[in-house]
């Protein structure tokens, strides 16, 4: 299909000319002997490109131009104005128009910036055709908000998505963390930007600082060449730091310094670089006893916690439980007759979802693959409750209260005793990297 191009120009002969030409280039070609005509034209023809004359007898092309800009921005506007009024051009440039070319001009000259905005305009639809496509990847299409708090979580989060503000994500394990990160980023002015995702407790301690905020060729053992952080490549978009609650009090004072000057110092520069960048910061702890026990800067917590947002753990909003299952249903290409008996669903709502979203995409993904018939019944769930290793699930809180600290102490030294002190393998047994378990070991002084 050939592009459209709406002419708009007042002077009748000046348009023939043109329209004939741009026609016989191939294109489809629209007049509009007005500016009112050529408004109208514009909204029943969606064209690829509009070239407008400046001087219309009843409007400026100027006011075209940003009525397509509010309307279509991706649609470009060449604007033709009169041989002298270089400060109409430099108007109309700074209203976004892609070019302007002066009268009189030859045809090739316009028909080649025609082509060159045309291909612009092409570039811009399949960037996102691509954007659509990862958002689908990615999965942050179809956040499921069947319950009243998923429902006002993600109405805050939109609203919160419009501002520049820092937001703070917090909630449990697989509740959707990174997902609503994603939303937001999403749905800010900065989509277009790019959204980096850092997960500080998956970085090792001595190399936190340079992946962050960069470094320079030399500046330690290993660093053969000047390297971006992360805050350099988010710059026109969303930093996104997961696991905050895992930075070790020196980088959070960094962190809060480079967040409030918004300036990095990559490792071994004197010389500070300028960022711009959101912030979104996610955890899965709770940062105020972090607070209490020294571990948190009070000062970075009150900056990144502009806008909190909490997500509650799915036994706690069992509402979206049916829709979540029917989401993942789909999500997974389950043949339509698969569906899970209303038994089934009811020990799904009975069930505390230690895993969160994460434990009930796992099992309906299980149930799609492992069914003999396209019902699934309640035994067909296999859930990690029926097994009596996780009593954890349960567990008593004396009142004088335990050290979650201790808790994960003592399961560190059982996943060592099991894997007769072979460190990978104790990892793979508690579920983290290895170098998150090397990373508690040295912070809680277990090397040996
Ligand atoms: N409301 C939701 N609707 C549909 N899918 C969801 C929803 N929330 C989370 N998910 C899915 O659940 C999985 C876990 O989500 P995500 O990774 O965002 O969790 P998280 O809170 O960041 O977890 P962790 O703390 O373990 O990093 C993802 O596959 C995500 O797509
Ligand atoms: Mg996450």
């Amino acid at each position: 299909m050939s592009d459209v191009i709406l002419l708009i120009d007042d002077d009748q002969s000046l348009r023939r000319v043109t329209e004939y030409n741009l026609a016989a280039k191939g294109f489809q070609v629209v007049t509009a002997a007005s500016g009112r005509e050529g408004l109208l034209q514009f909204k029943a023809h969606a064209p690829d490109l509009v070239v407008t004359d400046v001087k219309l007898g009843d409007m400026n092309g100027l006011d075209i131009l940003s009525m397509v800009k509010k309307e279509a921005p991706d649609t470009p506007v060449i604007v033709m104005t009169a041989f002298g009024s270089i400060e109409m051009a430099v108007q109309a440039m700074h209203k976004g128009a892609f070019n302007f070319i002066t009268k009189p001009f030859d045809r090739d000259t316009l028909i080649l910036s025609c082509k060159k905005a045309l291909e612009l305009k092409g570039l811009h639809t399949k960037t996102k055709l691509l954007v659509n496509e990862i958002n689908h990847l990615t999965g942050t299409e179809g956040i499921v908000s069947a319950s009243t708090a998923m429902k006002e979580l993600l109405d805050t989060a939109s609203r919160a998505a419009n501002s520049e503000a820092t937001v703070l994500i917090s909630g449990e394990s697989g509740t959707g963390k990174e997902v609503l990160a994603r939303l937001i980023h999403q749905n800010s002015p900065r989509s277009n930007g790019p959204m980096v995702a850092v997960n500080c407790a998956a970085i090792p301690r001595g190399l936190i600082e340079s992946e962050l905020f960069g470094h320079v060729k030399g500046s330690f053992t290993g660093a053969i060449k000047d390297r971006k952080g992360h805050f350099s490549t988010a710059s026109g978009g969303t930093l996104f730091l997961d696991e905050i609650g895992e930075l070790s009090t020196d980088v959070q004072v960094k962190l809060l310094r480079a967040i409030q000057e918004k300036e990095v110092q990559p490792v071994g520069s004197d010389k500070s670089k300028r960022v711009d960048i959101r912030i979104i910061a996610a955890t899965n702890l709770d940062l105020k006893k972090k607070i209490a026990a020294g571990e948190f800067r009070e000062d970075l917590f009150y900056r990144l916690s502009v806008i909190p947002l909490f997500i509650p753990p799915l036994r706690e909003r069992k509402e979206d439980i049916p829709s979540l299952v029917a989401h993942f249903l789909k999500k997974f290409d389950a043949p339509a007759d698969v569906h899970f008996s209303k038994q089934a669903l009811e020990v799904l709502k009975a069930y505390p979802w230690p895993g969160n979203i994460r434990e009930i995409q796992n099992i309906v993904e299980r149930c799609i693959i492992l069914r003999k018939k396209n019902k699934i019944e309640p035994g067909d769930l296999h859930l990690l409750v029926d097994k009596p290793a996780v009593s954890i699930l349960s567990p008593e809180i004396p009142n004088e209260g335990i050290a979650l600290e201790d808790i994960e102490k003592a399961y560190i030294l059982k996943a060592l005793e099991k894997a007769n002190q072979n460190r990978s393998e104790a990892a793979r047994l508690l579920k983290i990297p290895r170098h998150v378990l090397l990373y508690r070991l040295e912070k809680y002084g277990m090397q040996d």
